[in-house]
């Protein structure tokens, strides 16, 4: 069974049998990160869902450092390769098998442009991921609205990973709108309480979610057995 370690903010690992997948590795700056990017076991991969500096993050250094590829939206994807970083482009609505497990590219609402790109050339749509490990499937929500095309997401989720922290995204009773829409079996909150603009109690999530599903709370540095 594969397990999630949470390092803050909306940055997970995921540990699968024979797989290790890094998604969001916002950690230099994020007064939440348990560990540094030069800390962090080799990941088969990077998944990024947008090119905020709070997700983006240090996915190019630990791609280069490691030599493995990101996969962004593809704006996104040919920004990280003019940056020297291997990349696998995708976009919204498409899924692939890959060695490391089945990604597949979902909507999110939000703004898509890429912090460090001064030319602008590479704004794009963001994202959220669908990611099959061992036959269970966790979508990362990436940064986004409550929207109706989370209805299409229903029965295809085991584990969902939602932001909570209000201002920039959900807040946290439509997170619990998404999870009523998603029906997954667990949810584990996320994006909020780094930074003062997205200060949520989460019990408010847990409030909202109801009996839907199972919440867990995790703490930076935290790992759960899926
Ligand atoms: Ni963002
Ligand atoms: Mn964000």
């Amino acid at each position: 069974m594969p397990t999630l370690i949470f390092h803050g903010h909306a940055c997970f690992e995921l540990v699968g049998s024979s797989t290790r997948i890094l998604l969001d590795p916002f950690l230099t700056g994020n007064p939440l990160a348990d560990v540094g990017p030069d800390e962090l076991p080799r990941p088969d991969t990077i998944l990024v869902t947008h090119g905020h500096g709070d997700h983006l993050g240090d996915a190019l250094a630990i791609a280069r450092r490691h030599g493995v590829p990101i996969v962004a939206p593809n704006e996104l994807a040919m920004f990280c390769r003019q940056e020297g970083a291997d990349v696998h482009p995708m976009h919204i609505g498409g899924s692939r098998d890959f060695p490391f497990g089945r990604v597949k590219m979902v909507v999110a609402f939000h703004g898509g442009g890429v912090d460090a790109d001064e030319s602008g050339r590479f704004t794009t749509f963001p994202c959220g991921y669908l990611v099959t490990v061992d036959d269970l499937t966790v979508y990362h929500a990436g940064d986004t609205a409550l929207t109706v095309e989370m209805q299409l997401l229903e029965g295809r989720v085991d584990v969902m990973l939602v932001p909570i922290g209000d201002n920039f995204t959900m807040g946290p009773e439509d997170a619990g709108r998404a999870v009523a829409m998603v029906k997954p079996r667990l949810t584990i909150p996320m994006h909020f309480n780094t930074f003062d603009i997205i200060e949520v109690d989460p019990e408010r999530f847990r409030r909202a979610v109801g009996d839907v599903a199972e919440v867990r709370l995790l703490n930076p540095g935290d790992a759960v057995d899926l």
